[in-house]
């Protein structure tokens, strides 16, 4: 029997089957294939409210927000990989995936590590997402793609997770109007499935 694997894929569009959701389902299609176990989370579904700095997982080590935070942080941490997909808005990621990473990212951190005195400095000992591997999507109709992904990428890369690339950016272009149409996009389904490959590959090599 091989070791147990889950990657976590969000869409952050509040589009239910839009152009994310339907990117992030086909990276969790090709890490279906390697044997990994995938879920799919749209955020649209979800109540996440934005992190109100009250610094109380500092020590409390938890959110005390009460809505679908929780749960969603949860299931981060029992997984071994996640997709991050979220639509260009006004070259940005969304606000509940922002909300979202920013509330885990904090708690994430104060999980793993105590508040020092005013005088001190850090020594981290790494974050609550240590050793996991994370990759960025992001889908805009034309432009802005840069930034958001960066967006992405930054959030990843201060968290300590392993960054999965691809044989180009994770990225697509679609919904001209709106319209759902990211299955038309070929090169960026081709790059995404690279990117889920390669994200297989890797988990493979770590759980051995
Ligand atoms: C509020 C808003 C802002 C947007 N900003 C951009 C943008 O900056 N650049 C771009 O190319 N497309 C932009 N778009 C288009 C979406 O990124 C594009 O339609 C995407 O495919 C939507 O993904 P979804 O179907 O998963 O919601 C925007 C759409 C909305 C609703």
């Amino acid at each position: 029997m091989g070791t147990f694997m889950k990657v976590i894929g969000f869409s952050g569009s509040p589009r239910e089957n839009g152009n994310t959701a339907f990117l992030v389902q086909t990276a969790l299609n090709q890490l279906q294939k390697q044997g990994i176990e995938t879920e799919l989370i749209r955020l649209g579904d979800k109540q996440i409210e934005q992190c109100t700095g009250c610094y109380s997982c500092v020590q409390e080590k938890e959110c005390l927000i009460e809505d679908d935070f929780p749960e969603i942080f949860r299931k981060m941490l029992e997984a071994d990989g996640l997709i991050l997909g979220s639509p260009a808005y006004h070259s940005s990621i969304t606000p509940k995936l922002k909300a979202l990473l920013d509330r885990a990212g904090f708690l994430g951190r104060w999980v793993a590590n105590d508040m020092k005195g005013e005088n001190s400095t850090y020594q981290w000992q790494g974050t609550a997402f240590s050793g996991k591997v994370v990759a960025p999507i992001t889908v805009a109709r034309r432009a802005g793609q840069n930034f958001a992904f960066a967006q992405l990428l930054l959030w990843a890369t201060v968290n300590d997770f392993i960054v999965v690339g691809s044989n180009y950016w994770n990225i697509a272009v679609a919904g001209t109007s709106g319209k759902v149409d990211a299955d038309q996009d070929t090169e960026g389904i081709g790059v995404i499935n690279h990117m889920a490959e390669n994200m297989g590959h890797l988990l493979t090599q770590l759980k051995k």
